[in-house]
């Protein structure tokens, strides 16, 4: 029977992608209707807050004085992917088309961003812990996400930070920081462009409306074949 596929929307903080994401479920669910399979489409969040160790990164991300280091942060937060490792497995087998909303990319770049902070940010709630190279190392970084599925496509939304900062709801959370930011998008360019995979889309989204992403990213998708079931089997990091 063939397969749903995974497609994830990663970005900075407030890029836009919970509104496409959202966006794009419903649209998927429209494009395979027809196949009339148990869901046709399903939305999955990462950090999805509500598992316990979801409820643990929620509050790391919301009270800036809960202190946990780097690395335990770090782990956190990819423990909370193998939790929903078995349902992305039995979605997309079910021929349901998974949208991820982040995932391992967003895990590498805010944890890779930590090893050259400024002064001012280095005695902030930012980063915490004693120092280890671990810290810089991709390997060290990505190591436990192997295993994991891996998305038939990923689109990377990136636009300025000075328009971002506008955007509503900015400056709430623990990493919702400019200076912060501005690494942050360094580390996902710096990881996205290394490994030259066909799978993975860079799309500027500034100075358009929400309706004229939504266009963009089904151009794309329409373009990777990413909107139909396929008979290709599931890939792994
Ligand atoms: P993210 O999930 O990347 O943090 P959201 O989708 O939650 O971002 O969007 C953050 C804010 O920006 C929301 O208030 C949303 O309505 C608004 N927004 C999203 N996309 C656009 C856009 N293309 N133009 C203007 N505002 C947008
Ligand atoms: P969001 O729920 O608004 O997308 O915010 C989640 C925050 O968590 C955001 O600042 C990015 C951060 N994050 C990590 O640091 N590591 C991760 O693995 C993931 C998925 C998110
Ligand atoms: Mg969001």
């Amino acid at each position: 029977m063939p397969r749903g596929q995974l497609i994830l929307i990663e970005g900075l903080d407030r890029s836009g992608k919970s509104t496409q994401a959202s966006l794009l479920v419903s649209k998927l669910g429209h494009a395979s209707s027809s196949s009339s399979p148990p869901c046709s489409s399903k939305l999955l969040k990462f950090p999805d807050r509500t598992t316990p160790i979801g409820k643990l990164i929620n509050e790391y991300l919301t009270n800036k004085e809960f202190q946990l280091d780097d690395q335990a942060a770090h782990l956190l937060f990819l423990a909370n992917r193998w939790e929903l490792n078995q349902e992305i497995h039995n979605l997309l087998n079910q021929g349901c088309f998974v949208v991820l909303d982040r995932y391992i990319y967003s895990g590498i770049a805010y944890t890779l961003a930590k090893n050259n902070l400024d002064d001012s940010e280095a005695n902030t709630s930012i980063s915490r812990g004693k120092k280890s190279s671990n810290l810089a190392s991709v390997d060290w970084l990505l190591g436990p996400d192997k295993g994991l599925p891996k998305p038939d496509l990923t689109m990377f939304l990136t636009l300025d930070l000075e328009e971002i900062s506008k955007r509503k709801g900015w400056g709430n959370e623990r990493y919702e920081l400019q200076q912060f930011q501005a690494k942050v998008k360094r580390c996902f360019l710096q990881i996205l462009n290394s490994n030259q995979d066909k799978s993975i889309e860079i799309l500027d989204v500034g100075e358009k409306s929400i309706e004229e992403v939504t266009n963009q990213l089904w151009d794309v998708i329409v373009s990777h074949n990413a909107n139909t079931l396929t008979e290709k089997p599931i890939e792994y990091i």
